[in-house]
């Protein structure tokens, strides 16, 4: 990103000085479906992000601008609160309501132009992104002081609220927090989370597009929100529990039986297993044993295909093809499923076998070109210029 010209543009539009700041996008390591359900996730921040240029105006209006295609939309701080539609800006619309539903003096106008290098609806958190970077952004103009995890807080409220995706926190939170090299160890009940460093010695994490876009992601993901609300019902006749991850995996084993419908028992068998993968999978990460890991990977994916479905004919094709590659010591989907991307975690001599294989088998088989990237582990949100 080449910031003086990204500022000149701004500048260009706006005819004011900007600031300016980035959030990253993530990846999850593993971790599935787990966050909502007050469990665990191991996710890190990577390179490519959100850029957010802004400046104050005396215009009493907030205007929003995106290189990354043609919009622009300005609406009067009267009406503020007002969502607009579908639209992209309801992101960080959605984080100035937040603002002043915390009492924040939103004092002057703001000019806004954002400009992203993650690959849309790739299941990398682009929303996250946009709102953690306006969240941080806002905090500094209108001097809010509201610490990080409030910052991270309010975006994951954001996105329940304004934009009406039932998400949980993993994605704002190791976009606000992450730090360059480490993953995020997060226990999402309590927020007690562990830096663990990302030591994959001679190893790398392929990020690989499916290119298959996230088509009607929300409601799937909405659905399988309360689909873990009915198995946690059910489970609460044999003890109290906030929620599903409450529940060992021994436990399960025991009291399993008391969810009849077969579907809502996998998906709360997902959520459960995945969580013991997640334990496992740091415990793996610190003592360097990343051929465990790369295994917990694989079984992560399988238990997102069988038991909580959301990967789809794309990402179990381009999954498959990875584990079929020399070098390959596990891969998975990331984040929600229903397309988007995975990962995998690859010897670096063979990364180039990796992408003209993967490369040539998915296409053959689905019919669409994929598009890998070696993930760099980035820091998370903040001032860059
Ligand atoms: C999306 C959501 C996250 C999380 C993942 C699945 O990325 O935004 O909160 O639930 O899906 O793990």
């Amino acid at each position: 990103m080449d910031i003086s010209a990204f500022k000149k543009l701004f500048t260009e539009t706006y005819g004011t000085e900007p600031s300016v700041y980035f959030a990253p996008g993530r990846v999850n390591i593993i971790g599935e479906h787990t966050d909502y359900n007050g469990g665990f996730v191991l996710p890190c921040a990577i390179s490519f992000g959100t850029y957010l240029a802004i400046a104050p105006n005396n215009d009493q209006k907030m205007r929003f601008k995106t290189t990354n295609f043609k919009y622009k939309t300005e609406v009067p701080l009267s009406e503020l609160s007002r969502k607009h539609g579908d639209e992209w800006v309801n992101y960080p619309l959605g984080v100035i309501d937040q603002f002043i539903k915390r009492e924040v003096s939103i004092s002057t106008g703001a000019d806004f132009l954002f400009s992203g290098d993650i690959p849309n609806g790739a299941g990398l958190s682009s929303s996250a992104s946009i709102e953690i970077v306006t969240a941080v952004a806002l905090n500094d103009l209108y001097e809010a002081n509201i610490d990080r995890l409030e910052l991270v807080k309010l975006s994951q409220l954001a996105e329940n609220f304004f934009v009406g995706m039932q998400c949980g926190i993993m994605d704002q939170f190791s976009i606000g927090m992450g730090k360059a090299n480490e993953a995020l160890f997060l226990d999402c009940r309590t927020l007690d989370y562990e830096h663990v460093p990302l030591d994959l010695k001679e190893h790398s994490i392929v990020i690989m597009n499916t290119n298959k876009r996230r088509e009607l992601s929300e409601s799937k993901y909405n659905e399988r929100v309360a689909e873990c609300g009915v198995a946690l019902e059910e489970l609460r006749k044999a003890k109290p529990m906030i929620d599903l991850s409450d529940i060992t995996l021994d436990e399960f084993e025991i009291h399993g039986a008391l969810i009849n419908d077969p579907i809502i028992y996998h998906r709360a068998r997902h959520v459960i297993s995945e969580n013991h993968r997640v334990k496992l999978s740091v415990a793996a990460l610190k003592r360097g044993d990343l051929v465990t890991l790369g295994q917990l990977m694989n079984e992560s994916h399988e238990s997102l295909r069988h038991d909580y479905e959301v990967t789809g004919k794309e990402l179990d094709t381009i999954v498959n093809a990875a584990r079929k590659v020399k070098g390959v010591l596990g891969a998975r989907m990331t984040g929600a499923g229903f397309g988007g991307c995975a990962i995998a975690i690859v010897d670096k001599r063979y990364v180039e076998a990796l992408i003209n294989k993967v490369g040539h088998a998915y296409e053959e088989q689905i019919g669409l070109k994929p598009i890998f990237y070696v993930a760099r582990v980035g820091d998370g949100a903040g001032k860059i210029a």
